[in-house]
């Protein structure tokens, strides 16, 4: 399913270079549950970023179900993006204002999914991680781990074949945080790869394999001595056409300008929900703003019983 080759990221800071990744191959299969562990620095999110086609590396190749990640346009890979992968993160990122309903809906505005669909396919997924009952709660009326439980839900409303995880657990008493993982090894049960990022072993050992960052680099890549991650064969790219690669967004300036549509509307999901701050505007125009992703307007289209 992912392919890394030699891949490197330097981050140029003015006169100097950080190298946040340095020549890391891997491959990952569908179905696997990998943990990707390491020391604050060692490269983690900037690996999570470059396979969930957040950021792109220097050098080195990404292909991810056998597509060059750079040869595809920037729509295609903010298309691919939508479709295939779900997100989650460790302060959750939903919008404030919004239920629990909504913020799994989100995602399929930017699908073009019709209301009644979004609605129902919402319901699903929270359903699915055990929250058919908070549908019409706000964050502030939710437990951390029924936050984290609705990120999820939205991390999984459009069925990717890929969850990428960076710290899931890290804001949650452990308590809390062995239901989320509880969740993911069901989800991975049901054949979802998983990649987590996570400082704490306890986390990792939930994974069937654990890959070791130092620095930038792989140092250790060993199975954790569980039984594999059910493989599944690999589904195909749904259109995700070949194309030259634009000017991509990397995230070190915030002000990348991807996921917009010829129409003006932000299509691209991740532009939504990666942002650290997300407010939402009486008119139901979210605003999102600064951290990883863009500034965009992104309209939430219907109404929300
Ligand atoms: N946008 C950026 N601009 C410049 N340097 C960056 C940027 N993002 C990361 N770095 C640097 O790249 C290196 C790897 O960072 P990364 O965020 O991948 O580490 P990490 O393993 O996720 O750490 P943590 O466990 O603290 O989250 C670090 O030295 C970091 O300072
Ligand atoms: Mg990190």
């Amino acid at each position: 399913m992912i392919e890394v080759t030699d891949l490197s990221k330097v981050y140029t800071m003015g006169t100097t270079q950080v190298h946040a990744l340095r020549e890391v191959s891997l491959s990952i299969r569908a179905g696997e549950y990998v943990a990707i562990v390491g020391a604050s620095g060692s490269g983690k999110s900037t690996l999570m970023n470059i396979i969930g086609l957040l950021d792109f590396p220097t050098a080195g190749s990404y292909r991810i179900r056998g597509t060059e990640a750079a040869h595809l346009s920037k729509r295609d890979q903010a298309d691919l993006r939508n479709r295939e992968i779900g997100f989650v993160f460790q302060r959750f990122n939903l919008l404030a204002r919004a239920s629990a309903q909504r913020q799994v809906e989100l995602p399929l505005f930017y699908a073009n999914v019709p209301a009644s669909k979004a609605r129902a396919a919402a319901t699903e997924s929270l359903q699915r991680v055990g929250l058919g009952d908070r549908t019409h709660h706000r964050p502030d009326e939710l437990s951390g781990g029924q936050q984290q439980r609705v990120a999820i839900a939205r991390a999984l409303v459009n069925k990717p074949g890929l969850i990428l995880a960076d710290e899931p657990t890290g804001a949650l008493d452990s308590r809390t945080g062995q239901e989320i993982l509880a969740l993911f090894d069901e989800l991975n049960q049901q054949g979802i790869t998983l990649v987590v990022v996570t400082h704490d072993h306890g986390v990792a050992a939930h994974a069937h394999r654990t890959i070791t960052l130092s620095d930038g680099q792989i140092i250790e890549d060993k199975a954790n001595g569980r039984s594999k991650g059910k493989a599944m064969a690999a589904l195909p790219l749904n259109g995700a056409a070949h194309g030259s690669r634009h000017e991509n967004g990397h995230s070190e300036n915030g002000h990348s300008e991807n996921g917009h549509s010829e129409n003006g509307q932000a299509h691209d999901v991740a532009s939504a929900y990666l942002s650290d701050s997300v407010e939402q505007t009486a008119n139901g125009a979210a605003q999102v703003s600064g951290a990883a992703q863009v500034n965009t307007t992104v309209e939430v289209g219907h109404e929300v019983s």
